[in-house]
Protein backbone atom coordinates (compact mmCIF):
# COMPACT_ATOMS: atom_id res chain seq x y z
CA UNK A 1 0.00 0.00 0.00
CA UNK A 2 1.29 3.40 -1.02
CA UNK A 3 2.13 5.06 2.75
CA UNK A 4 -0.46 8.14 1.96
CA UNK A 5 -3.04 5.20 1.61
CA UNK A 6 -1.96 3.82 5.44
CA UNK A 7 -4.33 4.71 8.32
CA UNK A 8 -1.89 5.66 11.13
CA UNK A 9 -4.52 6.88 13.30
CA UNK A 10 -4.87 3.03 15.94
CA UNK A 11 -0.62 3.21 15.54
CA UNK A 12 -0.18 6.54 16.80
CA UNK A 13 -3.01 6.83 19.13
CA UNK A 14 -0.26 3.05 20.27
CA UNK A 15 3.00 5.46 20.39
CA UNK A 16 1.49 8.60 22.15
CA UNK A 17 -0.72 6.42 25.12
CA UNK A 18 0.76 2.83 25.63
CA UNK A 19 4.23 3.12 24.65
CA UNK A 20 5.14 5.49 27.07
CA UNK A 21 4.06 4.15 30.31
CA UNK A 22 3.76 0.55 29.48
CA UNK A 23 5.83 -0.81 26.13
CA UNK A 24 8.67 1.51 26.47
CA UNK A 25 10.05 0.28 29.94
CA UNK A 26 9.63 -3.29 29.35
CA UNK A 27 11.38 -2.31 25.58
CA UNK A 28 14.41 -0.98 27.62
CA UNK A 29 14.29 -4.65 29.66
CA UNK A 30 14.74 -6.26 26.65
CA UNK A 31 17.29 -4.04 25.23
CA UNK A 32 19.43 -4.77 28.48
CA UNK A 33 18.64 -8.61 28.13
CA UNK A 34 19.78 -8.98 24.48
CA UNK A 35 22.83 -6.01 24.93
CA UNK A 36 23.14 -5.46 21.47
CA UNK A 37 26.99 -3.75 20.29
CA UNK A 38 28.47 -1.76 17.69
CA UNK A 39 27.83 -3.22 14.43
CA UNK A 40 25.48 -6.26 14.77
CA UNK A 41 22.37 -6.52 12.56
CA UNK A 42 19.43 -6.83 14.31
CA UNK A 43 16.27 -7.95 13.42
CA UNK A 44 12.92 -6.60 15.01
CA UNK A 45 9.69 -8.57 14.64
CA UNK A 46 6.69 -7.17 15.82
CA UNK A 47 7.87 -4.24 15.47
CA UNK A 48 5.18 -2.09 16.52
CA UNK A 49 5.99 1.74 16.14
CA UNK A 50 9.64 0.63 16.22
CA UNK A 51 10.85 1.20 20.24
CA UNK A 52 13.04 -1.68 20.05
CA UNK A 53 15.40 0.04 16.79
CA UNK A 54 15.33 3.20 18.71
CA UNK A 55 16.71 1.93 22.13
CA UNK A 56 18.87 -1.25 20.08
CA UNK A 57 20.24 1.78 17.41
CA UNK A 58 21.97 3.88 20.17
CA UNK A 59 23.92 0.30 21.06
CA UNK A 60 25.11 -0.05 17.65
CA UNK A 61 26.36 3.41 16.49
CA UNK A 62 28.82 3.87 15.43
CA UNK A 63 27.99 1.44 13.02
CA UNK A 64 25.32 -1.73 12.91
CA UNK A 65 22.14 -2.49 10.93
CA UNK A 66 18.58 -2.88 12.21
CA UNK A 67 15.55 -4.56 10.26
CA UNK A 68 12.25 -3.98 12.07
CA UNK A 69 9.19 -5.70 10.33
CA UNK A 70 5.36 -6.13 11.67
CA UNK A 71 2.23 -7.29 9.55
CA UNK A 72 0.64 -3.64 10.36
CA UNK A 73 1.42 -1.29 7.92
CA UNK A 74 0.40 1.36 10.08
CA UNK A 75 2.61 0.52 12.60
CA UNK A 76 5.74 0.66 10.05
CA UNK A 77 4.59 3.84 8.92
CA UNK A 78 4.87 5.67 12.66
CA UNK A 79 7.31 3.52 13.63
CA UNK A 80 9.67 5.06 10.53
CA UNK A 81 8.53 8.47 10.83
CA UNK A 82 9.13 8.33 14.95
CA UNK A 83 12.53 7.25 14.15
CA UNK A 84 13.36 9.99 12.02
CA UNK A 85 12.08 12.28 14.50
CA UNK A 86 13.78 11.08 17.03
CA UNK A 87 17.44 12.19 14.43
CA UNK A 88 19.52 9.69 13.10
CA UNK A 89 21.48 7.39 15.10
CA UNK A 90 25.21 7.97 13.59
CA UNK A 91 26.55 5.36 10.88
CA UNK A 92 23.38 3.00 11.80
CA UNK A 93 21.27 1.73 8.92
CA UNK A 94 17.64 1.48 9.74
CA UNK A 95 14.85 -0.67 7.62
CA UNK A 96 11.29 -0.95 8.02
CA UNK A 97 9.02 -3.43 6.43
CA UNK A 98 5.44 -3.96 6.70
CA UNK A 99 6.25 -8.32 6.85
CA UNK A 100 4.37 -10.80 8.33
CA UNK A 101 6.86 -12.29 11.21
CA UNK A 102 6.29 -15.58 9.15
CA UNK A 103 7.54 -14.92 6.60
CA UNK A 104 11.93 -14.03 5.98
CA UNK A 105 13.15 -10.82 6.24
CA UNK A 106 16.56 -11.56 5.84
CA UNK A 107 18.43 -14.02 4.52
CA UNK A 108 19.35 -16.91 6.48
CA UNK A 109 22.42 -17.31 9.31
CA UNK A 110 22.88 -13.07 8.76
CA UNK A 111 21.06 -11.45 12.14
CA UNK A 112 23.46 -11.39 15.03
CA UNK A 113 20.25 -10.78 17.45
CA UNK A 114 16.52 -10.83 17.25
CA UNK A 115 14.18 -8.62 19.33
CA UNK A 116 10.60 -10.28 19.56
CA UNK A 117 9.20 -7.43 22.05
CA UNK A 118 5.38 -8.33 23.05
CA UNK A 119 5.01 -10.63 19.88
CA UNK A 120 5.32 -14.34 20.10
CA UNK A 121 2.07 -13.93 21.25
CA UNK A 122 0.80 -11.96 18.63
CA UNK A 123 1.72 -13.31 15.49
CA UNK A 124 -0.86 -15.23 13.59
CA UNK A 125 1.80 -18.48 13.57
CA UNK A 126 3.87 -18.22 16.67
CA UNK A 127 5.85 -21.57 15.60
CA UNK A 128 6.41 -20.43 12.26
CA UNK A 129 7.40 -17.33 13.14
CA UNK A 130 9.97 -18.99 15.72
CA UNK A 131 11.21 -20.87 13.22
CA UNK A 132 11.66 -18.11 10.85
CA UNK A 133 13.33 -15.98 13.53
CA UNK A 134 15.90 -18.75 14.14
CA UNK A 135 16.82 -19.18 10.52
CA UNK A 136 17.26 -15.42 10.67
CA UNK A 137 20.01 -15.75 13.44
CA UNK A 138 23.54 -16.64 12.88
CA UNK A 139 24.56 -20.50 14.35
CA UNK A 140 25.15 -18.55 18.23
CA UNK A 141 23.33 -15.61 17.74
CA UNK A 142 20.73 -14.31 20.79
CA UNK A 143 16.69 -13.96 20.75
CA UNK A 144 15.08 -11.57 23.37
CA UNK A 145 11.65 -11.87 23.58
CA UNK A 146 9.00 -10.85 26.04
CA UNK A 147 5.59 -11.77 26.55
CA UNK A 148 2.72 -10.88 28.95
CA UNK A 149 2.58 -13.12 32.28
CA UNK A 150 -0.99 -14.50 32.77
CA UNK A 151 -3.91 -11.58 32.75
CA UNK A 152 -4.49 -12.11 36.46
CA UNK A 153 -0.97 -10.32 36.79
CA UNK A 154 -1.75 -7.34 34.81
CA UNK A 155 -4.16 -5.81 36.61
CA UNK A 156 -5.21 -2.84 34.77
CA UNK A 157 -6.20 -5.59 31.28
CA UNK A 158 -7.68 -7.87 34.22
CA UNK A 159 -9.74 -4.89 35.42
CA UNK A 160 -10.80 -4.28 31.55
CA UNK A 161 -11.42 -8.23 30.94
CA UNK A 162 -13.52 -8.43 34.27
CA UNK A 163 -15.72 -5.45 33.11
CA UNK A 164 -16.30 -6.68 29.81
CA UNK A 165 -17.31 -9.90 30.87
CA UNK A 166 -20.03 -8.84 33.54
CA UNK A 167 -21.64 -7.10 29.44
CA UNK A 168 -21.36 -10.64 28.50
CA UNK A 169 -18.91 -9.34 26.01
CA UNK A 170 -15.74 -11.12 25.53
CA UNK A 171 -12.09 -9.96 26.13
CA UNK A 172 -9.10 -9.95 24.60
CA UNK A 173 -7.26 -13.33 24.56
CA UNK A 174 -4.23 -12.71 22.35
CA UNK A 175 -1.78 -11.08 24.54
CA UNK A 176 -1.78 -13.31 27.51
CA UNK A 177 -1.85 -16.34 25.70
CA UNK A 178 1.43 -17.40 26.19
CA UNK A 179 1.50 -16.51 29.99
CA UNK A 180 1.73 -19.97 31.15
CA UNK A 181 5.83 -19.78 31.24
CA UNK A 182 5.91 -23.85 30.35
CA UNK A 183 3.82 -22.40 27.29
CA UNK A 184 6.50 -19.47 26.70
CA UNK A 185 9.59 -22.34 27.18
CA UNK A 186 8.20 -24.56 24.72
CA UNK A 187 7.61 -22.52 21.85
CA UNK A 188 11.39 -21.05 22.34
CA UNK A 189 12.74 -24.53 22.68
CA UNK A 190 10.24 -25.66 20.10
CA UNK A 191 12.41 -23.97 17.30
CA UNK A 192 15.58 -25.14 18.27
CA UNK A 193 16.75 -22.41 20.56
CA UNK A 194 18.33 -22.79 24.10
CA UNK A 195 17.19 -20.87 26.85
CA UNK A 196 20.11 -18.60 28.49
CA UNK A 197 17.57 -17.42 30.94
CA UNK A 198 13.90 -16.53 31.65
CA UNK A 199 12.61 -14.54 34.17
CA UNK A 200 9.09 -13.36 35.15
CA UNK A 201 9.30 -9.72 35.91
CA UNK A 202 7.31 -6.80 37.46
CA UNK A 203 6.74 -3.03 36.07
CA UNK A 204 4.15 -0.10 36.79
CA UNK A 205 2.71 1.42 34.41
CA UNK A 206 1.38 4.88 35.34
CA UNK A 207 -1.74 6.67 34.26
CA UNK A 208 -3.56 9.75 35.17
CA UNK A 209 -6.84 8.42 35.63
CA UNK A 210 -8.73 4.86 35.26
CA UNK A 211 -10.03 7.02 32.54
CA UNK A 212 -6.88 8.01 30.57
CA UNK A 213 -5.86 4.14 31.04
CA UNK A 214 -9.26 2.68 28.86
CA UNK A 215 -9.30 5.35 26.58
CA UNK A 216 -5.23 4.88 25.61
CA UNK A 217 -6.14 0.97 25.02
CA UNK A 218 -9.48 1.74 23.01
CA UNK A 219 -7.33 3.93 20.80
CA UNK A 220 -4.18 1.94 20.60
CA UNK A 221 -3.69 -1.54 21.84
CA UNK A 222 -3.51 -3.82 19.14
CA UNK A 223 -5.73 -6.67 20.35
CA UNK A 224 -7.99 -5.22 23.58
CA UNK A 225 -9.01 -2.09 21.13
CA UNK A 226 -11.27 -4.51 19.34
CA UNK A 227 -12.72 -5.90 22.41
CA UNK A 228 -13.45 -2.62 23.50
CA UNK A 229 -14.80 -1.86 20.69
CA UNK A 230 -17.74 -3.87 21.28
CA UNK A 231 -18.51 -1.70 24.02
CA UNK A 232 -22.15 0.52 23.12
CA UNK A 233 -21.07 4.43 23.36
CA UNK A 234 -24.14 4.19 25.98
CA UNK A 235 -22.09 2.18 28.19
CA UNK A 236 -18.95 3.67 28.03
CA UNK A 237 -19.75 6.06 31.72
CA UNK A 238 -21.10 3.30 33.23
CA UNK A 239 -18.00 0.99 32.05
CA UNK A 240 -15.31 3.43 32.97
CA UNK A 241 -17.41 3.68 36.52
CA UNK A 242 -16.51 0.02 36.76
CA UNK A 243 -13.01 -0.07 35.52
CA UNK A 244 -12.21 2.86 38.40
CA UNK A 245 -14.03 0.62 41.06
CA UNK A 246 -11.85 -2.26 39.78
CA UNK A 247 -8.61 -0.60 40.19
CA UNK A 248 -9.29 1.58 42.82
CA UNK A 249 -6.59 -0.41 44.89
CA UNK A 250 -4.34 1.10 42.86
CA UNK A 251 -5.35 4.38 42.87
CA UNK A 252 -2.81 7.39 44.06
CA UNK A 253 -2.93 11.09 44.68
CA UNK A 254 -1.63 11.68 41.02
CA UNK A 255 -3.49 8.85 39.04
CA UNK A 256 -3.40 5.42 38.69
CA UNK A 257 -0.18 2.77 39.10
CA UNK A 258 -1.20 -0.53 37.52
CA UNK A 259 0.96 -3.52 37.82
CA UNK A 260 2.46 -5.04 34.90
CA UNK A 261 4.04 -8.78 34.59
CA UNK A 262 5.72 -10.18 31.98
CA UNK A 263 8.52 -12.77 30.66
CA UNK A 264 11.93 -11.84 29.69
CA UNK A 265 13.67 -14.94 27.84
CA UNK A 266 16.94 -14.82 26.40
CA UNK A 267 18.11 -17.83 24.01
CA UNK A 268 20.94 -18.58 21.64
CA UNK A 269 20.42 -20.46 18.30
C1 LIG B 1 1.84 -5.41 21.52
S1 LIG B 1 2.49 -4.95 19.99
C2 LIG B 1 4.24 -4.92 20.36
C3 LIG B 1 4.99 -3.97 19.45
C4 LIG B 1 6.44 -3.68 19.84
N1 LIG B 1 7.27 -4.86 19.75
C5 LIG B 1 6.55 -3.05 21.20
O1 LIG B 1 7.12 -3.66 22.12
O2 LIG B 1 6.04 -1.91 21.35
C6 LIG B 1 2.31 -6.42 19.02
C7 LIG B 1 2.65 -6.20 17.55
O3 LIG B 1 2.56 -7.45 16.86
C8 LIG B 1 2.20 -7.14 15.53
N2 LIG B 1 1.78 -8.37 14.84
C9 LIG B 1 0.66 -9.09 15.04
N3 LIG B 1 0.64 -10.15 14.20
C10 LIG B 1 1.78 -10.09 13.46
C11 LIG B 1 2.34 -10.92 12.44
N4 LIG B 1 1.72 -12.03 12.02
N5 LIG B 1 3.51 -10.55 11.91
C12 LIG B 1 4.16 -9.42 12.34
N6 LIG B 1 3.68 -8.62 13.29
C13 LIG B 1 2.50 -8.93 13.86
C14 LIG B 1 1.11 -6.10 15.73
O4 LIG B 1 0.83 -5.39 14.54
C15 LIG B 1 1.72 -5.24 16.82
O5 LIG B 1 2.45 -4.18 16.29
Amino acid sequence: MPPETVDTTAAQAYEDHLVGPIFGPWAQRVVDLANPVPGETVLDVACGTGIGARLAGLRLAPGGHLVSIDNDAGMVAVAERTANIAGPTAGVTFEWHALPAEEPALADGSADLCLCMQGPQFVSDPPAAMAMIHRALKPGGRLAASMWSVISDNKGHYALARALESRGLAPAKKPFSLGDPQAARALITGAGFDIVSFETDELIASFASAEAFVDGVAAGAPATRHALAQLSPADRKDFIADVERLLAPYAQAEGIELPTRAHLVLARR
